[in-house]
């Protein structure tokens, strides 16, 4: 079982100053053990304040050296509202100039979904192996969100993509996604050095402390386990609830 712990904040401010000086630190130290730092970061509504609150630390963090990847896409064309890199460019990229091979988008232009998920396999094997970073897929760090139904990244509820042992991206579908999505798999999230959930809201009350208390894996977010890693539930106020399971196990 991965090392977890749960850290509750007042409101996003405080959780962005956190998220900020852990990044600081994760980034420091994978630098300098291994010349970079590997970074697979998720779409959705929640983390948009901290990713703006990153456009701000042009000199905070060592982003030469940060490559940039994506937890899932929406299969939707670049610039669309839903797609997830795009709103990472308005977020981030606007204000801080990576250079381009540190950028590793999910390429939803191309002729098919299933080429997309190949190419975004493709690149991922070429970045850890062939580019000698590693020996396996290992993130530095992911960040990822959780639906009101438990998922994570594009992985839903009775997915056949939960299932997958061997690739390190599926294709996913649900009848609760607008769009059909491209996600990173179980075996790659669960390699990664250091895993964030980041979650804000009331609304994820009651579905956070589900997912704490589940030891069995009911949901797709408590399928996430890093088992030489570190997991992270970073919460505000409301998504925590009354707290009452907010104990460091
Ligand atoms: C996406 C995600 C997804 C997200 C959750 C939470 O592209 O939508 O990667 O897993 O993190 O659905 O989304 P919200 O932050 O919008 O609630």
């Amino acid at each position: 079982m991965a090392s977890r712990e749960i850290c509750v904040f007042e409101d996003n401010q405080e959780i962005n100053a956190y998220l900020k000086e852990l990044l600081k630190k994760l980034s420091k130290q994978a630098i300098k053990e291994r010349g970079l730092f590997s970074m697979a970061l998720s779409g959705g509504v929640t983390p948009e304040k901290f990713y703006r609150s990153l456009a701000d630390t042009s000199d905070f963090l060592p982003w030469d050296d940060i490559h940039l990847f994506m937890v899932d896409e929406r299969y939707v064309k670049p610039g669309d509202n839903d797609h997830n890199f795009s709103m990472v460019q308005r977020t981030i990229l606007s204000s801080i100039k990576l250079p381009k091979k540190n950028l590793h988008p999910i390429q939803t232009d191309l002729t098919s979904i299933q080429e997309t998920a190949t190419s975004y396999e493709k690149e991922l094997k070429r970045f850890f192996y062939e580019d000698g970073h590693s020996k396996s897929p290992i993130f530095d760090f992911i960040l990822l969100g959780i639906g009101q139904d438990g998922h994570t990244a594009s992985l839903f509820p009775g997915s056949p993509a939960l299932e997958e042992k061997e690739k390190l991206v599926a294709i996913s579908r649900s009848e609760h996604a607008r769009h059909e999505r491209i996600t990173l798999t179980l075996p790659i999230i669960n390699l990664a050095r250091t895993v964030v959930f980041l979650i804000t809201g009331p609304e994820k009350k009651n579905i956070v402390q589900q997912i704490v208390q589940d030891k069995i894996g009911l949901f797709p977010a408590s399928k996430v386990n890093p088992e030489n890693g570190k997991l992270y539930f970073i919460l505000d106020s409301g998504s925590c609830g009354d707290g009452s399971y907010c104990v460091p196990s």
